[in-house]
């Protein structure tokens, strides 16, 4: 039987943080095998909130060497960018007709956006965002998209343009649904609910073991726990958190000993930063390897992009054809 497809997409904002591994790459890595896969690097949705970054192309670069150190298989999916295949912009000028601004104007991440960007004006690229990302989804005929709770609208219009375009045209598309990743995100250092570029509160893929206990040291506890011997509450920490994820093992130990005082935070940080550490080390390597040899890293690129194009160009030939636009 056919494999039911996936299209998984991200934004390059350069090196990847551990929030995005726990978040998302760690179920793509799973659900490569099950599903056909395409990943898409959504550098032209980047632009709408990093029209100065150094080099789009850069941080693609980085997000991909990312990708390939936790493990997505290049051969098993092809990579790449949304700019390099120009139909994504045709599909999305096609979809951008049959979904209304008012529908578009009440998307939830719309509003979250403009209170997290502060921004007055809202660009077209902002209220367009979810429909450009449908073209992305639907051009690979996408039955799944993996995605945190925090993308369910959009794959919701996904499903709505994919409707209307069938009942307008003729069944051409999927119904796409989301697949949601089931571990809750991993908190920033600083406390805040989120690991993010932007709060510069991240622990990266590409830290080495130094940077990571340093980072650690810095990170947020229980305020009420200044000094060993304080009792301590495990379940409103930061370091807690990131222990339940990589220190499972040793779970139970912590919080006993975090609740009873007799663990202190310096320990206990120590600990959390070499579990971490021990995680990332196949990841440095990897890295290294990707980095050393870059331009395996654009053959891969190339190779997905080619790969991309073909599934991209028969859906739009289909499209096409459906629409009687010759
Ligand atoms: N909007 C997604 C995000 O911010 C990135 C993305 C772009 C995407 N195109 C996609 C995700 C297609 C899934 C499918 O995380
Ligand atoms: Fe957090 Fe560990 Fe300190 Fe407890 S002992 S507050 S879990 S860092």
């Amino acid at each position: 039987m056919q494999k039911k497809r996936i299209l998984s997409g991200m934004r390059p904002t350069g090196k990847l943080h551990l929030g995005h591994y726990v978040g998302a790459l760690e179920n793509w890595v799973k659900l490569q095998d099950e599903y056909e896969s395409y990943h898409l690097i959504a550098d032209y949705h980047a632009l709408t909130t990093n029209l100065n970054s150094d080099s789009i192309y850069d941080d693609s670069i980085n997000m991909l060497i990312d990708w390939l150190a936790v493990g997505l298989d290049p051969k098993k999916s092809p990579m790449f960018r949304q700019s390099q295949i120009k139909e994504h912009t045709e599909l999305h000028l096609i979809f951008s007709m049959l979904i209304t601004v008012n529908r578009l104007e009440r998307n939830p991440t719309l509003k979250d956006q403009v209170r997290d960007l502060n921004i007055d004006n809202v660009i077209y690229g902002h209220l367009g965002y979810p429909v450009l990302q449908t073209a992305d989804i639907l051009l690979y005929m996408g039955n799944f998209v993996p995605v945190g709770e925090d993308q369910v609208s959009h794959v919701e219009i996904s499903r709505e343009i994919a409707r209307k375009f069938n009942n307008q045209y003729g069944e051409v598309f999927p119904e796409p649904k989301p697949l949601l990743t089931k571990f809750a995100r991993l908190p920033g250092l600083d406390g805040v609910a989120k690991m993010s570029k932007s709060l510069n509160n991240t622990i990266l893929l590409a830290d080495d073991p130094e940077t990571v206990m340093t980072k650690l040291k810095k990170a947020v506890t229980d305020p009420q726990k200044v000094r060993k011997g304080d009792p301590g509450r495990p379940e409103i920490c930061v370091v807690f958190s990131y222990h339940s994820k990589f220190n499972q093992t040793e779970l139970e130990e912590v919080a006993k000993g975090c609740r009873s005082g007799e663990l202190g935070c310096f320990d206990c940080k120590k600990n959390c930063a070499s579990k971490i550490s021990e995680f990332l080390e196949p990841i440095l390597e990897k890295r290294k390897y990707y980095e050393k040899n870059i331009n395996i890293v654009k053959d891969i690129l190339a190779d997905g992009e080619v790969r991309g194009k073909k599934a991209a160009s028969e859906t739009m030939a289909e499209v096409r054809s459906k629409m009687k636009l010759g």
